[in-house]
């Protein structure tokens, strides 16, 4: 009785042209690689199927990244002459499928780029008007999430064209995770939650800690790459519109691409607090030992994964040292602290001396309320006697540390 209840809803629900987004494919904030930031359009078979056998081989897997996800580039530039996108030959001369098989046989999951506007920022044929043909084709290549951008959009509306192919994706059957790559022009933190399940807040990301790179300078096509720093500053009022299954995206990683090896530990740390999709863009054939720590650091990944879905926020700056927060499930707290400085710093960090609500979590912080135990989780220590006295540590320009406080029975 029950089934054929369910039938006919779903016949009526379909008849009437019902459409969602694949609810529940994001509860905690998806992780992968993304071709883009190492390879730009110079993508292939063989590097994809690399980064898979890399995230099995260097235990990236185990720490819980999914996805890998080709970006712009995949396609040839013209679309044939039933208007289907076209597999670029060259690159995958085995196809879509056969790589999506390689990625699921490694038990992962395989994503793809387009774009809603009438071509990819890279110049390759966008989805406007093949909504529903190219989500088909995405369905029958075996792609469990697509990236769709917004260049080329003309006078579009974002939200109505993301809607389309929200529907488009839905009507496949096959559930796809919606990444929506729109830079945040559009405000989609606004509108977003019931179509994708993650939306881009701020233009590229460029591999600094703290610079704007100029794009094309004095042409009309001007445009601007931004450093980890300006990423974060770019959008400060939007964490009440994170949560599970519809995620700020401050853009995929540029760990392990040049930075300094602190700089790299506090942009990981910082993409962590913020409960940001964790999308790696660096070439896992070359990476390096210290590269591999910082991108595996099962404790920062796990305040990321936190079920409670908070983004963290910087409550205060106190002599160059940025200080963060994140509400965590079971009323424990991660903080971080991050030396904005130039100069190596000895601190001496007094819990006690940091009171603050998070209005959006609805939790205030004070220690001379609560105690709490104190683990750090980037360098894996603990402090023994908590948040009763001051911590004492070094940190060198652009370092970071995490605390993560576990409540301690009985207050004080
Ligand atoms: C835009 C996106 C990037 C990347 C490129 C591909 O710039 O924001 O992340 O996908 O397009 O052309």
């Amino acid at each position: 009785m029950k089934k054929t209840i369910l039938s006919i809803a779903l016949c009526l629900m379909a008849s009437f042209g019902f459409s969602q987004k694949w609810e529940g494919l994001a509860k905690t904030p998806p992780m992968g690689w993304n071709s883009w930031n190492t390879f730009a359009l110079d993508i292939n078979e063989q590097v994809v199927k690399d980064m898979a056998d890399k995230f099995v081989n260097l235990g990236l897997k185990d720490a819980g990244y999914t996805y890998i996800v080709i970006d712009d580039g995949w396609m040839t530039k013209q679309r044939d002459e039933n208007q289907n996108l076209v597999v670029d030959p060259q690159k995958f001369p085995n196809g879509l499928k056969e790589v999506s098989d390689y990625v699921h046989s490694k038990g992962l999951k395989f994503g793809i780029y387009n774009c809603a506007g009438s071509h990819t920022c890279g110049g390759f044929p966008g989805s406007r008007g093949h909504e529903y043909q190219d989500a088909l084709l995405y369905a029958r290549l075996g792609v469990d999430f697509l990236k769709y951008d917004w260049c080329s959009t003309g006078k579009l509306n974002a939200e109505e064209a993301y809607t389309t192919m929200r529907d488009a994706l839905y009507a496949t059957g096959r559930p796809i995770l919606f990444s929506l790559c729109e830079w945040g022009d559009n405000q989609p933190w606004n509108w977003g939650a019931p179509i994708g399940h993650m939306w881009r807040i701020s233009g590229d990301i460029f591999c600094c800690w703290d610079c704007e790179y100029v794009h094309d300078k004095g042409l009309p096509t001007q445009w601007s790459s931004w450093g980890v720093l300006p990423i974060i500053k770019m959008r400060q009022n939007i964490r009440q519109f994170n949560g599970p299954d519809h995620w700020n995206d401050p853009d995929m990683m540029e760990v392990g691409n040049g930075m300094s090896v602190e700089e790299d530990h506090s942009h990981f740390a910082l993409w962590c607090l913020m409960a940001s999709p964790l999308f790696l863009g660096n070439d896992l054939n070359k990476i390096t030992d210290e590269t591999l720590k910082t991108i595996t650091n099962k404790e920062l990944i796990a305040i990321d994964q936190d079920e409670k879905g908070i983004q963290g926020y910087e409550v205060e700056v106190r002599d160059s040292l940025s200080i963060w927060a994140k509400s965590l499930k079971d009323g424990n707290w991660a903080i971080g602290i991050f030396n904005l400085s130039k100069q190596t710093k000895q601190v001496s960090f007094d819990f006690k001396s940091l009171k603050f609500t998070d209005d959006v979590a609805k939790e205030s912080f004070d220690c001379n309320t609560q105690e709490y135990k104190v683990r750090e989780c980037v360098n894996h220590t603990d402090y023994k006697t908590g948040t009763k006295k001051p911590v004492n540590f070094t940190l060198k320009s652009h370092d970071c540390v995490v605390f993560k406080l576990e409540k301690s029975t009985g207050k004080k």
